[in-house]
This record gives C-alpha cells, sequence and structure tokens, in this order.
C-alpha cells in the first residue's frame, strides 16, 4: 500500500494510475479506522480496480474547538488497519496546505436545503466544512467512485446533491450503517467512551427498531413522547434530537403519507460524546 503524504505524490501516483486506464474508488476519513471504514474499502474494491481513503482530520467541520482537539488521531495504527485490511491500494495523509494553501476556511454551498435540517441547525457551518474538504479531495484525487457510511446521512445526501449541482463526474455510494454486536453504530467518537458506557448506549439502536415497529401504530407526537420517555429514564443521557423525515427531503415530518419514504434521525450525549443514528422506516 502506497503512503501519500502530500499533494504533490498524490497528483504523479493518480497520473500514473490514470495512464493506465484504471478505475478509481475513493473513500474520504478522519481516521480512527474502524469496521465501519472497513465495510467503505470492501464496497470500493468490488467495484473498482483501486481503492484510495485519505485521512485528514478537517478543521472547517467542527464548529467545537474542544471536539476537533478530542477528535481521536493515531495516524501508525491507521495505517496498519488500512494495510491489514487488503482492500486498499493507497492512503492520502495531507497536510492542511495541501487541502487550504491559504486559509483553513470554508467555501459557502447552497444544497437546496438539506443543509438547514437537523445537523445543520445543531452543528452551523458544518456542512459547508464537509462541502469544501469533500470537493477538494474530489479534485485531487479524481475517483470514479466514492463511498460514503449511512450513518452520516444527511452528510451522504448533501455530497449526492453537492455532486449533482457541480458536475462532478463521480458516482456517490452510500454503504449501509456498520453495527457492533449490541447494535451500536460504529463511530470514530465510541473510542471516547468507557465500555460499559458503550453497552449502555446500544439503546439507541433498539430504541430505533421500536421506532421502527410503532411507526404503523402510533402518530409521530406519540412516537417522539415515547422516545423522550426512554431517555429521560437513562443516567447520563441526554436526547439531543428525534425526529422522523422525509427521505429525500430530510424535512421533518408531523404526519405519514404513503407514498413517501421515511427515516428516524436520532442524536444522543453519552458522558458528553455525541452519538448520531438512523434508521430507514418499513
Ligand atoms: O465522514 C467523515 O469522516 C468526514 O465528514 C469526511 C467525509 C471525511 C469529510 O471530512
Amino acid at each position: 500500500m502506497e503512503v501519500l503524504k502530500n499533494k504533490k505524490t498524490l497528483q504523479d501516483f493518480i497520473e500514473r494510475q490514470k495512464e493506465m486506464g484504471k478505475r478509481i474508488g475513493f473513500a474520504p476519513t478522519m481516521g480512527a479506522l474502524h469496521n465501519g471504514h472497513l465495510s467503505l474499502y470492501e464496497a470500493a474494491s468490488k467495484e473498482n480496480d483501486l481503492v484510495i481513503s485519505s485521512i485528514f482530520v478537517n478543521p472547517t467541520q467542527f464548529n467545537n474547538a474542544e471536539d476537533l482537539e478530542k477528535y481521536p488521531r493515531d495516524i501508525n495504527r491507521d495505517i496498519l488497519i488500512l494495510k491489514n485490511s487488503g482492500f486498499v491500494d493507497a492512503v492520502y495523509i495531507p497536510e492542511v496546505a495541501d487541502i487550504y494553501p491559504e486559509k483553513a476556511e470554508s467555501s459557502h454551498y447552497d444544497f437546496d436545503g438539506l443543509e438547514n435540517e437537523m445537523e445543520g441547525k445543531s452543528r452551523p457551518g458544518h456542512f459547508d466544512g464537509v462541502g469544501t474538504v469533500v470537493e477538494e479531495l474530489f479534485r485531487q484525487v479524481q475517483p470514479d467512485n466514492a463511498y460514503f457510511g449511512e450513518k452520516d446521512f444527511q452528510q451522504l445526501a448533501i455530497i449526492k446533491k453537492m455532486v449533482e449541482k457541480k458536475k462532478i463526474p463521480v458516482k456517490i455510494t452510500g454503504v449501509p450503517i456498520f453495527r457492533a454486536e449490541n447494535g451500536l453504530a460504529l463511530s470514530s467518537r465510541n473510542q471516547r467512551l468507557h465500555e460499559e458506557r458503550r453497552e449502555a448506549s446500544k439503546i439507541i439502536y433498539e430504541t430505533l427498531e421500536k421506532v421502527n415497529k410503532w411507526f404503523n401504530e402510533f402518530s409521530v407526537t406519540e412516537i417522539k413522547e415515547r422516545i423522550q420517555d426512554i431517555f429521560d429514564q437513562q443516567k447520563g443521557m441526554q436526547l439531543e434530537y428525534f425526529l422522523i423525515a422525509n427521505e429525500e427531503t430530510l424535512q421533518e415530518t408531523d404526519f405519514f403519507y404513503k407514498d413517501k419514504n421515511y427515516r428516524a434521525f436520532i442524536v444522543v450525549v453519552v458522558d458528553g460524546v455525541r452519538l448520531i443514528d438512523n434508521m430507514h422506516l418499513d
């Protein structure tokens, strides 16, 4: 596996691969790799000649300095995971100046309103930061296909929208949420939780499963009341939001219409760690 530590080495590498007509699959990450990332690489390896990942903790998508500072970083461990995975041919680990040559600042994006829902309300400027870094990485890596986890469902929708609006020639694929045995969605942030809190956090997934059952029985208001009751009884957990949204527009719904697809979205803060999850409702 090639370890490409700056833009110049990446460019030389990409040029060689393009000359050979290789089809490139790309999965950008912020490191602290886990099995969820491996599922992106596995999907990419099935559909491409070559898989590239990137590791870059993007400062512009953090709206909280403490969250940026506490974001887990262990580059040597990550490189080892990538090598051992057998799915990845090259990893790009840029310096901040490779992505932001002048100032680490976001561009402003219009994602047709997707950016104003859920995480957009809770984390102002977050999606401008994500759009900026992903657009730049796409420009540098020039992938044919790119892979993103459905855990960050809103991010996935926003990247699809960006590619469509800016006519960037890359196909975006969403990869289903990878869960621990107890159901907790894998996330780099889980590393910040003690073992027993990770175990207790399975309630987030269990709750979403309940919502999927209640979906045909109860109104949105009743479901929301039940969810609030569940989390009111959990020590050290705060329900930041729970809502059910139209899967395409990501707008919150108060009623269910037969011909629309819905997804439940939840954010719970466990011992100061913000955990997000979602589930398609059948
Ligand atoms: O999902 C992530 O890890 C990040 O938001 C991404 C897409 C790598 C952009 O920094």
